[in-house]
């Protein structure tokens, strides 16, 4: 095979396993599906998502239900109507559709992302899907940046691997969540999944996410779930 159809096939296969495949020049550093060639494995600046049009198919492909389980995921955050959640990392929105009709009209749902290029392409899609309650909001690679105790729970899917310092910035979404709230994290097994995922290098176990959690402040647990390739941590703030 030639070394240019195997960037592609590379390219392709990060993609498809829905975390980083942005710069070509990570795509073929031996990192299985172009997984992980920013700082965490390569020591060489952070990941970006900067391009949604590379990403949008594959993230929000309607069969990603079939393994993502995101009734699951809403299940975990106990959610009611009028409540304010916090999707950190939305990328191209796949989980905003169930928040905000778990939220309902009164609800809020705050889709957050470091990458300004999600949020135009979620603004835009909240127009076209009359996504009247979703507000955009651009947070800091080390700080959520929303005011103290202002939402009732924060979601972040595939995406607290990639965050560095993680338990001061759970610290960090302790305080932006109201007291007895939930910080629920869903996240790939630290396990081969069926060649999907971050390389092995980049991942968590649950055990490391209930860790980091208590670190920063939280009780934590795992919820039960029946996802193959993920898991759900679930952080509450003492009351
Ligand atoms: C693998 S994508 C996941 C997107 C979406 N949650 C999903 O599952 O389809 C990771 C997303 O998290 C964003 N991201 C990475 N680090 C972040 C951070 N520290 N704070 C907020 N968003 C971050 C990226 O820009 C990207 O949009």
């Amino acid at each position: 095979m030639s070394s240019t159809a195997v960037s592609q096939l590379i390219i392709l296969g990060a993609v498809v396993s829905g975390c980083r495949a942005t710069a070509p020049h990570s795509s073929a550093e031996g990192h299985g599906a172009g997984h992980g060639a920013g700082h965490h494995a390569q020591g060489h600046g952070p990941d970006h998502f900067s391009d949604p049009s590379q990403y949008v198919a594959a993230w929000n492909a309607p069969d990603r239900d079939v393994y993502q389980k995101p009734d699951e995921i809403v299940a975990a955050l106990g959610l009611t109507p009028g409540q304010t959640v916090v999707d950190l990392g939305a990328g191209t929105g796949y989980l905003l559709p169930p928040l905000v009709k778990a939220v309902g009209p009164e609800g809020v749902v705050i889709a957050a992302d470091i990458e300004q290029a999600m949020l135009t392409f979620l603004g835009d899609a909240a127009k076209k899907e009359g996504w009247a309650t979703v507000r955009l909001h651009l947070s800091a690679m080390d700080d959520l940046g929303l005011p103290p105790a202002s939402v009732d729970s924060v979601v972040t899917l595939n995406v607290w691997h990639h965050i560095e310092g993680r338990p001061a910035y759970a610290a960090k979404v302790l305080q932006t969540i109201k007291p007895g709230g939930v910080f629920v994290i869903v996240d790939f097994l630290k396990e081969e999944t069926e060649g999907f995922g971050p390389p092995m290098s980049m991942r968590l176990s649950a055990d490391e996410v209930v860790a980091e959690l208590v670190a920063g402040g939280f009780e934590a647990e795992i919820v039960p779930e029946t996802m193959p390739r993920h898991y759900v941590v679930r952080g509450r703030r003492p009351l």
